[in-house]
């Protein structure tokens, strides 16, 4: 079967940051609440006119250019978001105009803080029909939109950020766990656009479907119910990937997770006896930016000199859903 290959990386993150300082003037936090709780010192925050598929186009653009290919060499253009800009047209359309793209294939991908995982694989099964070449995937969420800044135990988590990748066809080996715990829905969501009519008999009731009150469109989450839902299914989905490849957690060379918590990814590699020195991390400086943390993560271990062609990787993420996804490749 055809594997796939990472042949270019890149990501943009807006240019603000804001420190753990900065929310203590907002909301009643600390920085030592929020750094020993989560790891997390400093996010990338969107101010001004930035909308998400612009800094998914420069990350995209950015990848091309590593891979050393232009946009019209694309088939395949997968967005992952859960901030989309607009409901219609799709990140992927969004990003393939910005680069000048004419006719490839576009989608968008929603699952969550999985949402990248989801689109390596998609991409896999893309690649093994002789009509797609190459695929690009930009993953790119502005979370501060949907961030309820009242809500001091979910607000200091967010970035806004964008990664993105070439992905080519292969004989390497690319295994996958894809999955979901649905019954979990209501630990992790942001309202859509409500209904609503010139034929509606009476206002809609957001609450009417047994999801909790939030502030419209914001982020609501019970912080624990997650956490243990995380530290439960991004070990079992790393091992079950693994298993898949025949190898051992231990023979992975770099785990690229999902960045929710330092302490869940220190808690999974105690669980899968990986040494934490594995699980590559940019929490402290760039927070949760859901689906982009993965390709930034990986981005940036590229220009570290971190990744060397023919080391194991395990990509892993968990969120919103409640959604899981683990895919193990070589680089
Ligand atoms: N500063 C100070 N105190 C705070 C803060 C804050 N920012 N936030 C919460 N607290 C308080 C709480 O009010 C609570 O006080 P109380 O005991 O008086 O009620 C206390 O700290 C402990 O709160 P907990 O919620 O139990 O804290 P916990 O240790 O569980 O940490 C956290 C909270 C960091 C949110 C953790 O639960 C977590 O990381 N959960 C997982 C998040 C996650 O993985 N999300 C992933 C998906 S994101 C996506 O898909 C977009």
């Amino acid at each position: 079967s055809v594997g796939i290959r990472i042949i270019g990386t890149g990501y943009d993150v807006p240019e603000t940051i804001v420190t753990n300082e900065d929310f203590a003037k907002i909301v009643d936090t600390n920085d030592e609440w929020i750094t020993t709780r989560t790891g997390i010192k400093t996010r990338h925050i969107a101010t001004g006119q930035t909308l998400g598929y612009q800094i998914g186009a420069r990350a995209a653009q950015m990848a091309l250019n590593d891979a050393g290919i232009s946009i019209d060499e694309i088939d395949l253009v997968i967005g992952t978001t859960c901030t989309p800009d607009y409901l219609t047209p799709s990140l992927a359309c969004m990003v393939a105009n910005e680069l000048g793209a004419k006719k490839p294939a576009c989608v968008e991908i929603n699952s969550a803080c999985a949402g990248f995982v989801y689109a390596l694989d998609m991409a896999k099964r893309y690649l093994s029909d002789d009509d797609y070449r190459n695929v690009l995937i930009v993953s790119s969420e502005l979370l501060s939109k949907m961030t309820d800044y009242e809500d001091r135990s979910t607000c200091v988590l967010f970035g806004d950020g964008a990664g993105a990748c070439v992905v080519t066809k292969s004989d390497d080996p690319f295994v996958s766990e894809l999955g979901s715990d649905p019954s979990g829905n209501k630990f992790l969501f942001a309202r859509g656009v409500e209904p609503g009519n010139p034929f509606s008999k009476e206002p809609f009731n957001p609450e009417s479907d047994g999801f909790a009150k939030a502030a419209p469109h914001k982020l609501h989450q019970d912080g624990r119910e997650v956490y243990k839902f995380a530290t439960r299914a991004m070990p079992s989905a790393v091992k079950a990937a693994c298993e898949k490849a025949n190898i051992d957690p231990d023979e992975l060379d770099w785990v690229f997770s999902h960045q929710a918590n330092a302490r869940i990814l220190e808690t999974a590699a105690k669980n899968l006896k990986v040494p934490l020195s594995k699980f590559y991390m940019n929490i402290a400086d760039y927070g949760n930016m859901s689906s982009a943390c993965i390709p930034v993560c990986m981005a940036l271990a590229q220009r570290e000199g971190k990744l060397v062609r023919g080391q194991k990787l395990c990509t892993v993420g968990f969120g919103g859903g409640l959604v899981y996804a683990a895919a193990v490749f070589e680089w």
